[in-house]
Formats: C-alpha cells, structure tokens, sequence
C-alpha cells in the first residue's frame, strides 16, 4: 500500500437505502442492494451467493457473453450465433492469434491479517459461501494468493517472527498466532475449494526491528550493516525458515518477493512497517545472501519476485538489479504495484522492462481502491472503481503482464482492521453484525479475468477497426479456445463484432459503462 497519509479526508457515510432490486446473473441472482454509489453490491449470506456456475464452452458455431455493467448485471451470460456474414457494426474487433504474447500466470488476492479476521467473523457457512467466490469452480477461480510474512498495516499489531532481539540464528524464529489460528487454516480451505494448486506468494513488509538501522518496525529504516554482512544474511535466512513453517502445515510457495516496496521505508518516514532497500542494495543482497540461501536450501524452485513495488519504478529498478549476473540469476519475476499507475504510462514502464529482459515475468502483485486521501475507504457500490480496476488489468495485460493480485480479500464496513488507520476498499467487504458480506462491482470486474483466463492461456493480438478508445484483450487457451474481454468506459452503446477468421463475425454491443467477456471455441 502506497498510502502515506494515515488520515481521512472523507468519512464515508455508508447510507443504505433499503433498495433491493434483482439482477439476473447465471445460475444464482445477484441478491442486489444500492447503498449511495452509483451502482450495486451483490450480498451473500450462508446460504444464498449469486454464482454464474460451471462455464461450459459452447460447441463450434456458438459463443457465450459475460456482461457486467453499471446498469446491475453482473456476469449476466448469454449465448450468440456466429454470423457468416459482417453485420456492418461500425467497430470491428479482429482477432490477430499470429501475434503471440505472453503466458498468464494467474489473478487473486492477499490473505492478510485483515483480510483473515473478517473471514472469520462470519458463520461457518458464510466462510464457506465466501471463500467458495474465489477459489472453487463455481466461484472466480482464483489461483493465486499474495500471503504477507508477519505483520503490515493490515493487522492489528505489530510483529514478526523473530522479535528476539539479537537472535541472528533465529533460534526464537516462530509463526505468530494469525498464521496458525487464521491464515494457514484459511489457506488450506482455499487449496481444497480450488480443484488446482495455488499459487502462494509470500511479501515481507519489514525485518525485525533488531535487524534495522532505526529499530522500530516502521518508520525509514533499512537493514544495518552491508549486503553479505549478518543482518542480510539473516533476513534472507528469515525467509527459509518462514518456508520451513508453512511447509509443515502442507503450504508450499511459489513465489516470494524480496520484500513488500522497498522505497516506502528508503525514501519516507513511513507511517506502518517498511523496510527500505535501494535497487543496489537489493540486487547486492539477492547475489549476497537471499539468492545462495534459497539456493541451497529445499526451496530452490520458489520464484523471486523484485520489486513488488510502483511500476514507476521501472526501468531503472530492474536494470540496476538484472544487469548484474551474479543477482539476476536468482530471479524470475518483477512485480508491481498499481497506485501511481497514472504517472507512470505501461509502455514506458512495463513495455520497455519487458523488452529489455523479455525473459523474467511481469506480475501485479498488489492493487486496491480508496487508498488516496482525496477518495479514502470503502464506497459500497462504487462502478468507477470497478472500472480503474478493469482499465488498469486490460492495460497490464497489454503491456506484457502475466498476472494481477486484488489487495486484502476481505475489509469489514470501515475497510479495516488496519493498526495504522490505513482504511481502504475491497472487493469483499464483510458485515459480521448481519452475518453477510458485499461482492463490490470490483469483485466482478476480477471475476471478468480470473475465471476465464487460465493459467497457461496466451495472449494474443487484436486489431480494432476505426478510433475507438474502447479497450480490449485477448487470449488463446491452453484447450485451444479464445476470450475476449471489452471494456467501454463511456457513456453510449456501440454495437461491435468479433472477427475470427476460423469460425466467422461474433455479433456484441457494450452497453455504456459496462464490461464484457466473449468466449468461444475456435476451429
Ligand atoms: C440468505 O439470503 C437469501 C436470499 O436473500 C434469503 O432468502 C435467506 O433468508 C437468507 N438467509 C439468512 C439466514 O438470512
Ligand atoms: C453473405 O454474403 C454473400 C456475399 O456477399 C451473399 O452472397 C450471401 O447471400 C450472404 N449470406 C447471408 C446469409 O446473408
Ligand atoms: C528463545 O529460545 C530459547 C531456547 O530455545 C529459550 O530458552 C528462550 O526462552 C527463548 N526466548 C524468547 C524470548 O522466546
Ligand atoms: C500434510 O499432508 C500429509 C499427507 O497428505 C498428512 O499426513 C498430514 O497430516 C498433513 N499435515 C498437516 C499439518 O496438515
Ligand atoms: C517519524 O514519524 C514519527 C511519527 O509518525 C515520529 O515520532 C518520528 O520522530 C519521525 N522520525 C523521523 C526521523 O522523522
Ligand atoms: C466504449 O467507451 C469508449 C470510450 O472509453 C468509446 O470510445 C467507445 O465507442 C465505447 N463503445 C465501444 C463499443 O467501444
């Protein structure tokens, strides 16, 4: 989280109207509720959740679309004909599968501390209800959970593993009790729901304080001593042994990050734990201590992911660190984080990274809404948000990225428990009081992804006829099938249709305001 002020400007004043309309969506409606946005939440209790299903493929010749919209639907299917023959639709989207991209790797969330303690506060059959939404078959088939290392601001104090001040063998090294009686209990739910294993990945957001230059958790403070000295190597000794826990309770990773945005405890005072690394200082450590350690050890297939941090970051961060053979060889990946995304054009960022080290992934490793001070916390309801998600994963997707990561996945009505005040949105937000929670429009706008492109599918080229600021990707899966996914931001309807040259014209509108995933079989 990017979130320097730890203050609201706005208290949001969550006013509901009572309103309860319903909405089409699949094989379970959405139970819709209109609090004072612009649009609607789906609420589930424990034992009704509105869920599209199973999405079978339609045979040659048919195609099904998902529309989810300002309006209220929300993955609202319907089946087409292909056409022979054009429609004469003014846009014409094409379908170029000889321009070949990247493979996705997965979309999901992160089990924080919150995020685990709202879960929990619910019923039994709520808990299922709700981690059904993301995992199962039936849900949005997440594959991939971001899983913080000891506390962040997402907790409700402050500590680590190791506390023990001086214990640079980590003989003291422990899981703490949100580990043990919240998130791995959670987490093995979530691997049983999902008929694939997922894909872990663990983000420290600061060393014990003993091992810092300021000894304290948060603040700016980085590692004493240099890259190759004992606090290095501890903290990346920290990381084996926080593998070694997780694997006794049958939790394997597949990645981790060398630590959750760097720059946040180098450049600020900040206001929740950080620890702060240059790139040089990172790359030293990975070619030092992190890399050989994780080398030698039984976990030498995890991925390292850098970074995890601004993608404005780049290309400078993963130059400094990539260019230097002795760290490079112990990464695979580079993720970001979306919160100055608008600062920071993909192509210039993203695009350039990727051309310079085509063979080491993009990822976007962490993305909420109501994080600025100008739009603090939780807004039930909220299509704009929906919409700079969906924008800002077509974007990524478009410029080399093979995954995006939803930040807490679940937030209570007050987008907390956050120890440091640092209240923001989820796309999961839990009122315990009523045994309920809200599938926010940001939930849909990851379902649009998550549960058509699977892990494996490629990205593929598309060419959209006349100017049109309509945003579009798409992909080929590993069964050979192809998705599309349309985004329209605007306020009018424009009919389009789909050419694919091996089954003919898909006929679609997008309704304003609206997002819609195409899928059919290609022959
Ligand atoms: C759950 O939601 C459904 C649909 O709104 C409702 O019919 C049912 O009574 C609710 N169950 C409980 C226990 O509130
Ligand atoms: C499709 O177009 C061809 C050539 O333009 C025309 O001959 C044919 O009648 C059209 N078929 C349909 C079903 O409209
Ligand atoms: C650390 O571990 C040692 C030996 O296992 C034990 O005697 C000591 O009490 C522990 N200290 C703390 C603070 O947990
Ligand atoms: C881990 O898996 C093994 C084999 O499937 C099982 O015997 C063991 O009880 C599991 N351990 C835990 C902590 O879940
Ligand atoms: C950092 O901020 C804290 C309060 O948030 C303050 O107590 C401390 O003195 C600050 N440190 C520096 C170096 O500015
Ligand atoms: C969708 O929105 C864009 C603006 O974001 C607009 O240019 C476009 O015509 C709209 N409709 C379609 C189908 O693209």
């Amino acid at each position: 989280m990017a979130g320097i002020t730890t203050y609201t400007l706005f208290i949001v004043c969550i006013v509901s109207t009572g309103v309860i309309t319903h909405t089409q969506a699949g094989s379970k409606s959405c139970e819709a509720r209109m609090f004072s946005e612009d649009s609607v939440v789906c609420e589930c209790n424990a034992t009704h959740c509105d869920s599209v299903g199973k999405v079978t493929l339609p045979a040659v010749g048919q195609f099904v679309t998902f529309l989810t919209s300002e309006a209220g639907s929300r993955l609202h299917q319907e089946q087409g004909q292909v056409q022979r023959n054009s429609t004469g639709a003014a846009v014409r989207i094409t379908l170029v599968p000889q321009q070949k991209y990247q493979h996705v790797q997965g979309f999901g969330g992160a089990m924080t501390d919150a995020a685990a303690i709202n879960i929990l506060s619910l019923s039994t059959g709520a808990q299922d209800q709700l981690l059904r939404q993301y995992f199962s078959p039936e849900g949005i088939e997440y594959n991939t959970v971001r899983v913080p290392m000891a506390s962040c601001d997402f907790s409700t104090r402050l500590y680590t593993y190791a506390d023990t001040p001086g214990d640079y063998s980590l003989l003291n090294f422990t899981l703490a009790k949100e580990d043990t009686h919240m998130k791995i209990p959670l987490l093995q739910q979530a691997q049983a729901l999902s008929p694939r294993p997922l894909s872990l990945l663990a983000s420290a957001w600061s060393s014990p304080a003993w091992m810092k230059t300021n000894g304290e958790l948060m603040g700016k403070g980085s590692l004493k001593g240099k890259p190759g000295g004992k606090e290095y190597k501890a903290w990346a000794q920290y990381y084996i042994m926080f593998l070694e826990e997780y694997e006794k309770h049958n939790i394997s990773f597949w990645a981790l990050s060398t630590g959750n945005e760097p720059t946040s405890g180098e450049l600020t005072n900040y206001s929740f734990q950080a620890l702060g690394f240059t790139p040089e200082q990172q790359r030293d450590w990975l070619a030092l201590d992190l890399g050989p350690a994780l080398h030698s050890s039984p976990y030498a297939k995890t991925r390292v992911i850098i970074l995890d941090d601004q993608r404005l970051l780049l290309p400078h961060w993963a130059k400094v660190v990539l260019s230097d053979i002795h760290a490079a060889r112990y990464v695979h990946g580079i993720g970001v984080h979306w919160y100055w995304d608008r600062y920071a054009p993909a192509d210039i960022t993203l695009g350039t990274t990727h051309d310079l080290y085509p063979e080491y992934f993009l990822f976007g490793t962490e993305a909420c809404s109501g994080w600025s001070s100008l739009d603090r916390g939780v807004r039930l309801g909220s299509w704009r948000r929906a919409e700079d998600y969906a924008h800002d994963i077509i974007e990524d997707l478009n410029n080399h990225v093979t995954g995006w990561m939803d930040w807490n996945l679940a937030l209570d009505l007050g987008g907390g428990p956050n120890w440091a005040k640092n209240f923001v949105d989820s796309s999961i937000i839990v009122d315990s009081s009523r045994d309920v929670f809200y599938k926010q429009p940001t939930f849909y706008s990851m379902a649009h992804f998550s549960k058509f492109l699977w892990e494996g599918s490629q990205r593929v080229g598309v060419s959209v006829s006349k100017h049109s600021a309509l945003e579009t990707t798409a992909f080929i899966r590993p069964d050979g099938s192809a998705v599309l996914i349309v985004l329209n931001r605007s306020d009018v309807e424009v009919p389009f249709e789909v050419w694919d040259q091996t089954v003919g014209f898909l006929p679609s509108s997008a309704p304003p305001h609206s997002l819609l995933t195409l899928l059919w079989k290609r022959s």
